[in-house]
């Protein structure tokens, strides 16, 4: 039986059309899936909406819509984008599935019968748009330390999750499990901010509206949203439902990937409800950072927003995608400029990518008669050593995505592209062409050969990041692609007899870079 990886996105807030900053995180929680897949584990990915509470109450009273109205429109929205973005997702959960919100209603009877909750008042500063409540000491310039909008006092009767009583166990857990949270510096920032200083009772509901789950023991108060949010991850797969199997098998989590305003849910209050719930934590929190523009962060106010739809529509999915991920660091935030799009484009994929593959193809028809040859090979000096680059490069990307490297990864296949190009210029089978050396024949030979060999790698490798593109570079090759397992890249596997296409057509058009940058800089909303 293969082993399993269960992976997660964060639900998102339905309230407004997503821009690419949650497509990166959708993007990049599906590139880690299926380079695992790839590796042969049995994946699960989820994703989905977190639907309730007050924002969601009042922008669907904004549009002159009940919430479930709003939150149907949007999810239908999400749906349809993850489709556009051929995202693999294996479940899509809205936390007002049914199933949700039974499951959540029987973890907080479970909560309450502990002796877990109490009911109490709260006030403190509330930010409506994340829904939390900050102390004064946790206000930046008197705004909300997460987004930096206005924050208002507010005070109401509540109920509290007692996290307090499991303080000693979390401090337990991180000395014992010190790589739960990566980057280690957004570790370090939960312990500075949150966990050195004392742990605060969470709030877990609210009277104010009522657009939540109700608790079971007072339905006057519905769920904040926090608690409803977070089971999700194990509601999906059917824990405290009718049917339970998929949690039997893919819990517990093997890998959480949150943004970095998110991790203080995720790293404190998400470990201490499973602990309560007596279950197994996950095993790793991935915290990715942000995509900002030059002008700061995204917002529809200044204008500055950009979707993922215009891009894909006029650059390709694939484009799209490799831009999101080789553009963000693992641990800071990356700015995202029209600029950088377009000279990826043009040089990452038309160049470096698109003319490898184009050249490849054109100078087998025009040198070997289209059949990638497999016999009556001999070596040239340069061949052993693009053979042990790629071989210690792929070492490289596996060591770069088994730690959520992403970027990283990509740019190691890069440099494996390039040095494949620079394998031709090196072996210059043009003039092994021109030759009627029988032995200049036999290395012409051998160039091709590892020349296809060397495209086949770097398809299988970017499956996981750009797969129409790994396909197309199989399918112009004529290499089955039915078999994109990270196993067959480990030694060469051309069939005889394999004839190429007899005319390539390039993956990626050159880009006129002026226009496009005005075109994207149009984007921006
Ligand atoms: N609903 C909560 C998550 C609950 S998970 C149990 C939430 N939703 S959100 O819609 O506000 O954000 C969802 C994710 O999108 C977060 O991980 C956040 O970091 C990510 N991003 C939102 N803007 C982003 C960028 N500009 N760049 C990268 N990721 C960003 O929080």
């Amino acid at each position: 039986m293969k082993d399993t990886f269960y992976i997660t996105t964060p639900i998102y807030y339905p309230s407004g059309k997503f821009h690419i900053g949650t497509a990166y995180c959708e993007v990049l929680t599906e590139a880690i899936k299926k380079y695992k897949e790839s590796r042969g584990y049995d994946c699960f990915m989820l994703t989905g909406l977190d639907e309730h509470g007050q924002k969601i109450q009042t922008v669907a009273e904004n549009n002159g819509l009940t919430p479930k109205e709003h939150v149907d429109k949007m999810a239908e929205a999400a749906l349809k984008l993850w489709d556009q973005m051929d995202i693999k997702y294996d479940k899509f959960i809205r936390t007002t599935d049914d199933y949700h919100v039974k499951a959540v209603g029987k973890i907080v009877e479970k909560f309450l019968e502990q002796g877990d909750i109490y009911k109490g008042t709260y006030e403190g500063w509330y930010c409506m748009s994340d829904e939390n409540y900050f102390t004064d000491t946790q206000l930046i310039d008197g705004k909300c330390p997460d987004c930096g909008r206005e924050v208002k006092k507010m005070s109401e009767d509540a109920y509290f999750f007692n996290m307090k009583k499991y303080e000693g166990w979390l401090k337990d857990f991180y000395k014992e499990n010190p790589d739960f949270l990566v980057p280690e510096s957004r570790k370090n920032e939960i312990f500075k901010n949150f966990i050195e200083p004392g742990l605060e009772d969470l709030c877990i509901s609210r009277n104010t509206f009522d657009w939540g789950i109700p608790m079971p023991n007072d339905p006057k108060h519905v769920l904040y949203v926090w608690l409803d949010a977070l089971t999700n991850y194990i509601t999906a797969l059917g824990y405290m439902g009718n049917d339970d199997s998929l949690f039997k098998k893919y819990w517990p989590c093997d890998l959480h990937v949150v943004g970095k305003e998110i991790i203080r849910f995720h790293g404190i209050y998400w470990p201490i409800f499973l602990h309560a719930l007596g279950l197994e934590l996950p095993k790793k929190i991935f915290a990715h950072s942000w995509i900002v523009m030059k002008d700061g962060k995204m917002s529809k106010s200044v204008g500055n927003v950009i979707y993922p739809e215009p891009l894909i529509e006029r650059y390709g999915l694939d484009a799209t995608k490799y831009y999101l991920l080789r553009m963000m660091s693992f641990e800071k935030d990356s700015i995202f400029t029209p600029e950088d799009f377009v000279e990826r484009y043009n040089y990452d994929l038309a160049n470096d990518l698109g003319n490898l593959l184009n050249r490849t193809i054109g100078m087998m028809n025009k040198y070997v008669g289209g059949i990638i040859p497999t016999t009556n090979i001999e070596k040239t000096d340069f061949d052993d050593n693009l053979t042990n680059f790629i071989e210690r490069h792929i070492k490289e990307v596996e060591n770069n995505m088994d730690t959520y490297h992403v970027s990283n990864a990509l740019s190691e296949i890069w440099s494996i592209i390039a040095r494949t190009n620079k394998y031709i210029d090196e072996t210059a089978p043009w003039t092994l062409f021109k030759s009627e050396e029988e032995l200049d024949k036999q290395r012409l030979n051998s160039v091709m050969f590892n020349l296809a060999e060397s495209l086949r790698k770097i398809a299988i490798i970017l499956h996981p990041f750009m797969e129409t593109t790994s396909k197309e570079i199989l399918n112009q090759l004529s290499i089955d692609n039915s078999n994109m397992s990270w196993d067959t890249i480990y030694s060469n596997k051309i069939d005889d007899s394999t004839k190429v296409t007899e005319q390539g057509k390039p993956i990626f058009a050159r880009l006129d870079a002026e226009s496009e940058i005005e075109y994207i800089k149009g984007l921006m909303k």
